[in-house]
């Protein structure tokens, strides 16, 4: 058996964590909006079309932002279709993903829909064909209480009080060449200057996301995080990270250490807001949106063979099994160890387009990836403290990678403690121990254990929890000290308290 040790210490904190770390994404794609969240054909819908079945899964999730409508779809997006009676909506081509888009699902059904769910809003607007104009337009559409154009347009569509979005994203990816109105780094980052002004021009009170890298591997990242930076450094609060691991090699033990790369992807952006931060001489930090993150690959194949010009197409349906479940619990477990600078991210998707919730015309049901989001986001809620943790390592693509990726989070208003942490030997388990001296008169409250003995195990319909938690019942916090056996491959939530 391998050992490993994590140390804490009660004062030495990396920060507290900001909840929008547990957000997701909501894309016109596929059937994540039509069939996933809204079907009013479905005996599920309520009487605004939403499905509710798929509302108390994604409450389950506790998730309190959703970013929307895209996403690739933005670049291409006349919010203005999706607004105003339904009969009188066009039907448009969306040249993202090369379907139909009928429009019948829009802004303000999303956010009737955000309330619902228990979330909040994270807004995309349109940098690809559209820019300056329509982005100052659709604040105005959102934020304003009324007395001009389009804050009165909305009253007329029936939404009397401003929605009060407040944090917007600057565009989609626009360092990829697959963007409609893809853009060099200085381009995207004059327009994204212009149209940042301009947005909080109309409202002050909002906050906005600049796009860095599409992912570690684009040829242009560095390069692209600096110049966009040093472009638009006052009007950005945030900066983007998106990435997505696959298991195309079969090769478990590496498609684990990504979580290597997704931290050295991490560090990479802050080393370079900062230096941007340094050589404006400004006060002000950049924080990093992870606003996609996921694991994706099981669908690539079947997706080159769709016709073009269908409608709600089922794209990006990846199948995840239980492997994945610990890539994105690792990847959760990668983010809240920078939980001072990751202050927002989003699963990439929610439901149905590579999402932890699938639905069919008979139900909805929990993918694997779907209980170590949950798990994280229901109980990774406080302060992350400096977690130390000395484990062996096995070599991979990405350098040295821990066996063990663990992360203790403070909660001292209800007074628990949290160990999220990730065995990812295949063969062996590990015995882990925590010096707990400081948290007197802790004892184990809860362990929830993830694990399955076949790595490809998924959740189906018929048997959503194939994978699903267990708990565990014999830990214990012995003279001060956890010492606690990971079976190998596994994921784990350990919960203290008083
Ligand atoms: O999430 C699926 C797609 O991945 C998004 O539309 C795009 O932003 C990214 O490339």
């Amino acid at each position: 058996m391998k050992k490993s040790t994590l140390s804490i210490d009660k004062h030495f904190i990396v920060g507290d964590i900001d909840k929008r770390i547990y957000g997701s994404f909501i894309e016109h794609l596929g059937r994540a909006v039509y069939e996933g969240i809204y079907q009013p054909e479905s005996p599920f819908a309520d009487e605004q079309g939403m499905r509710s079945d798929v509302i108390g899964l994604i409450q389950k999730l506790n998730v309190p932002i959703v970013r929307y409508p895209g996403g690739n779809f933005v670049s291409g997006y006349h919010w203005e279709d999706g607004v105003g009676p339904k009969n009188e909506r066009p039907e448009k081509i969306d040249l993202a993903w090369n379907v139909i888009e009928t429009n019948q699902f829009g802004l303000n059904e999303f956010m009737d829909w955000a309330k619902k769910a228990d979330t909040s809003a994270m807004m995309a607007v349109n940098l690809g064909t559209r820019g300056i104009e329509d982005a100052k337009n659709i604040v105005e559409y959102c934020n304003l209480k009324g007395g001009s154009y389009y804050s009165e347009l909305r009253k007329k569509h029936g939404y009397e009080q401003p929605h009060d979005i407040k944090l917007w994203c600057l565009g989609n990816e626009m360092d990829g060449p697959w963007q409609m109105g893809h853009k060099t780094a200085k381009e995207y980052g004059r327009l994204a200057a212009e149209t940042g002004r301009i947005m909080k021009m109309v409202d002050p009170s909002i906050e906005l996301v600049a796009c860095g890298s599409s992912g570690l591997n684009m040829d242009t990242f560095g390069a692209w995080e600096d110049t966009v930076l040093s472009e638009c450094y006052d009007q950005a609060d945030y900066l983007s990270l998106h990435q997505y691991y696959g298991n195309q090699d079969n090769n478990t033990p590496e498609f684990l250490a990504n979580t290597v790369a997704m931290d050295r992807f991490i560090t990479a952006v802050i080393s370079i807001c900062d230096a941007v931060k340094a050589k404006k001489r400004k006060t002000k930090s950049i924080h990093l949106s992870f606003d996609e993150w996921n694991v994706w690959y099981h669908s690539n194949e079947q997706d080159k063979k769709l016709e073009r010009w269908c409608k709600v197409p089922h794209q990006l349906e990846d199948i995840y099994n239980f492997e994945d479940a610990l890539l994105v619990a690792g990847m959760m477990i990668t983010m809240l160890r920078h939980a001072d600078r990751v202050k927002v991210a989003c699963l990439a998707q929610l439901v149905n387009v590579i999402a932890p919730i699938m639905t069919s015309d008979t139900g909805a049901w929990m993918q694997t990836i779907f209980y170590p989001f949950a798990l994280i986001s229901n109980y990774g809620r406080g302060t992350v403290l400096n977690t130390v943790v000395k484990a062996p390592t096995y070599e991979s693509k990405h350098g040295d990678a821990p066996y063990l990726d663990s992360v203790c989070v403070m909660n001292e208003e209800e007074e628990t403690l949290t160990i999220f942490a990730l065995n990812k030997d295949l063969e062996d388990s590990m015995e882990v121990s925590c010096d707990l001296r400081q948290f007197k008169d802790y004892e184990v409250k809860e362990h929830i254990m993830l694990t399955h003995s076949d790595l490809k195990a998924i959740n189906t319909e018929e048997q959503p929890d194939n994978v699903a938690p267990v708990h565990v019942k014999t830990t214990k916090v012995i003279d001060g000290n956890l010492q606690v056996v990971l079976n190998s491959k596994s994921f784990h939530v350990i919960k203290l308290g008083k």
